[in-house]
């Protein structure tokens, strides 16, 4: 699915900007206290130093509403007019988790719905606000991206248990012109079921109920195709790239910060090196976080927006990758922002 961006009356336009990490902080060092691996190999092979993860008694809402309240505070407003959660972890697999969000943000009444994307979740909720935004049904969106995968890994599967940290990031969205700062760009989308079973969690759905059998079955943890999932990220984030760029009328050489889904470093310095933006210009936050999933990304530009690399006017561009499968991206220049 792509979006023209010419002729679009009314952009959605990012107004504020929040993220949380949860307080505990696991090294590599406590991983490989636990499992067969080491500091070394993780960083060598993924950049990631350490992750944040949840207690037991924090579920993805409580991220989630963090994110959400630190969105609203950096845009200067106490109400949206929809609530939508980018999350593959909810609190409950029925109901959504975006209704209880929006009552603990004090937005009870709002509509309020989950997206589910796995780690490209976040960009098909920005474009679903976006959506909403350029169709004159609202005018305000609050979009939050959050995910606690520590809650479905196996936590002694070395290559799925090292990657994935917890956490979550958050948008506002109004409505404003396509040329003003912060007006998001045309949208690329897409998805293969052919590929489902690349990253996936088999038990617990219509398919593989659980009710009344073992919680602890292996096939009821997340599982990932490392390898090639690493090779269709790479090609689906570049071929999305391309497209949005293409769309948005910018050369890829015009692209001062890349915001890709963090999931692997060698795959972000693969993504800038085949679209010639120049590795200096990735917005790297995975090596404090790890994969965060559908949070990676608000969590990277908060991250940006902290550390000065990401300056009012800047051309930004994002994209990811993630199970279904699925991937996006999208473009937009830099506004001021509050943090
Ligand atoms: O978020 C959605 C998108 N996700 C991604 O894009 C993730 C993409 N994939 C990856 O980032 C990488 O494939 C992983 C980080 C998951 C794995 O790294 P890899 O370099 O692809 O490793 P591999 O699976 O090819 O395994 C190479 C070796 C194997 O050992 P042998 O068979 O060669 O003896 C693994 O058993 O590395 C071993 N290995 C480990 N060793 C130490 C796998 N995980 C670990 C580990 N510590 N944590």
């Amino acid at each position: 699915m792509s979006t023209p961006h010419t002729g679009r009356v009314r952009a959605a336009v990012v107004a504020g900007l929040g993220s949380w990490l949860p307080p505990r902080v696991v090294g590599n060092d406590e991983l490989a206290g636990r499992i067969d691996t080491s500091d070394e190999w993780i960083r060598t092979r993924t950049g990631i130093r350490r992750r944040h993860v949840v207690d037991p008694a924090m579920p993805t809402s409580r991220l989630a509403v963090e994110a959400g309240s630190r969105a609203l505070e950096s845009a200067g407003v106490p109400d949206v007019d929809v609530v939508i959660l980018a999350t593959a972890t909810p609190d409950r697999r029925c109901p959504a988790t975006a209704p209880l969000v929006a009552h603990r943000l004090g937005l009870t009444g709002r509509p309020a719905f989950d997206v589910s994307a796995v780690c490209t979740g976040f960009l098909y909720a920005l474009a679903t606000g976006a959506g909403m935004i350029g169709s004159g049904a609202v005018e305000r969106v609050l979009v939050i991206g959050a995910d606690a995968f520590s809650t479905i890994v196996d936590p002694l599967e070395r290559s799925t248990a090292v990657v994935f940290g917890d956490g979550a990031g958050a948008v506002v969205l109004r409505a404003g012109d396509p040329e003003e700062p912060g007006a998001l760009g045309p949208f690329v989308l897409g998805s293969d079921g052919s590929l489902a079973d690349l990253i996936t969690i088999r038990a617990g759905g219509s398919e593989h109920p659980t009710v009344e059998q073992p919680a602890s079955r292996p096939d009821s943890y997340f599982a990932m195709r490392g390898q090639e999932t690493f090779a269709l990220a790479v090609a689906r984030m570049e071929e999305a790239s391309r497209s949005a760029l293409a769309k948005a009328g910018w050369k890829p050489g015009q692209v001062d910060r890349l915001v890709c889904h963090q999931a692997n470093l060698r795959i972000l310095q693969a993504i800038s090196r085949r679209l010639d933006v120049p590795q200096e210009r990735l917005v790297v936050h995975l090596d404090l976080a790890g994969n965060t999933a559908a949070a990676s990304i608000p969590l990277a530009l908060d991250h940006g927006l902290s550390t000065g690399e990401l300056t009012p006017g800047a051309r930004v561009l994002l994209t990811a990758f993630g199970g279904g499968a699925t991937w996006g991206a999208t473009t937009l220049t830099w506004p001021e922002l509050k943090r």
